[in-house]
């Protein structure tokens, strides 16, 4: 090892990296943990299952997120978010949160010394979301209420007290999270023909599109991707064109029945010529099944519905993606939500300890 590469960083984090490109205060100091720099992982097995008319030219890729320092790609604002509120002055921030959300402000809180509130639906966030907040020291609140309910208490919390929201109502969320975008261009050369996510509140895919928009403004990239956005059929508020007022999916990250970036979205969707499609939970769980047995890739629920939607248009007809390049954001790691895994019927057996059980068993 150098002296110098001893020093460094391998990569610096989202802000050091893109600093210039991001509207936070260029002279703030960067509250990082080094997010960002997430693999984008050919997955030659999954692309045959989900598009088995196909042969040969489909190239996909999934963006595993996951692999951000709390778990999921709400790192990548939240560096941003946490940076700026510290530059202002801020002593505490909150949020509302299905559990990433939560579980990455209150890492980075804790790393600006800052105190933080997380507001959660009860019963209704995934154990390993949960347990980050613990660890990291947040201030957990239950509310008897959902996902929606939690975000207007804590827009009323922001306006009536000193707490700065860290919500993707923030700007400066949004900011971070053009990275993805950022990285995925800087690596494939370009934009690539489709993205695809899943789409909660719709902060992620209002930021992938602006930081697409602002390559593609620059020159950096030549083109600019179509947007895939899957919800969940039980909670699928953009799809069907109204809010769900009690909004129910096994993909939790995603109960959300009335996104506070919707009409971005819905700019975003047709700005890029895109979709977006609502699939049932049998078929996200049969979808995140695959991606983990076929490619080793280990993600919550939610993070599938991304691809579930792209197979689903593709199975429809409605998406071609002979000759293409396919990346799905798949955002958030699986061991966030040990449960999912237990109460999916995957058994496992119990046997004595000797060779000859083994053996019989192996067949
Ligand atoms: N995937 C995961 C794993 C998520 O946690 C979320 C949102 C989404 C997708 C959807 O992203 O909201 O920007 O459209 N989770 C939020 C939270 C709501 O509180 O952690 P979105």
């Amino acid at each position: 090892m150098t002296e110098s590469s001893a020093k460094t960083p391998a990569w610096p984090g989202v802000i050091r990296q893109y600093h210039p490109l991001l509207e936070i205060a260029q002279d703030a100091e960067p509250v990082s943990l080094l997010e960002g720099n997430t693999p984008l992982i050919p997955v030659p097995r999954l692309a045959k299952v989900v598009a088995p008319e196909i042969d040969g030219d489909f190239d996909l890729r999934l963006k595993y997120e996951g692999l951000n320092p709390t778990g999921s790609f709400k790192d990548r604002g939240m560096t941003t978010a946490i940076t700026q509120a510290v530059y202002e002055g801020a002593q505490a921030v909150i949020c509302a949160s299905t559990g990433n959300t939560a579980a990455s402000a209150a890492a980075y809180a804790a790393r600006a010394g800052l105190r933080c509130i997380v507001i959660v639906p009860e019963g209704k966030i995934a154990k390993g979301k949960l347990a980050g907040s613990l660890a990291y020291g947040a201030d957990v609140i239950n509310i008897t209420g959902n996902f929606d309910e939690g975000l207007d208490l804590v827009r009323e919390v922001a306006k009536k007290l000193p707490i700065t929201l860290v919500n993707s109502v923030n700007q400066y969320r949004i900011e971070g999270q053009k990275s993805g975008a950022f990285e995925i261009v800087d690596e494939l050369g370009d934009s690539p023909d489709w993205m695809c996510l899943p789409v909660g509140n719709a902060g992620n895919i209002t930021a992938y599109w602006a930081g697409y928009k602002q390559y593609h403004e620059k020159g950096i990239a030549k083109s600019r991707p179509r947007l895939l956005g899957a919800q969940a059929a039980g909670s699928a508020p953009i799809v069907r064109g109204e809010i769900v007022k009690n909004p129910e999916t096994v993909a939790t990250a995603i109960r959300i029945g009335n996104p506070a970036r919707w009409h971005e979205a819905a700019a975003a969707l047709e700005e890029s010529d895109g979709k977006i499609t609502a699939v049932t939970d049998d078929f996200i769980l049969e979808t995140w099944r695959m991606i983990a047995t076929l490619e080793g890739i280990f993600v919550e629920p939610a993070s599938a519905a991304g691809v579930a939607g792209l197979r689903q248009l593709i199975a429809q007809g409605e998406v071609d993606v002979q000759g293409k390049q396919v990346v799905c954001i798949v955002t958030g790691h699986g061991l966030k939500d040990p449960e999912i895994v237990l109460k999916s019927a995957i058994e496992t057996v119990t046997l004595p300890p000797t060779f000859e059980a083994l053996e019989r068993f192996l067949g």
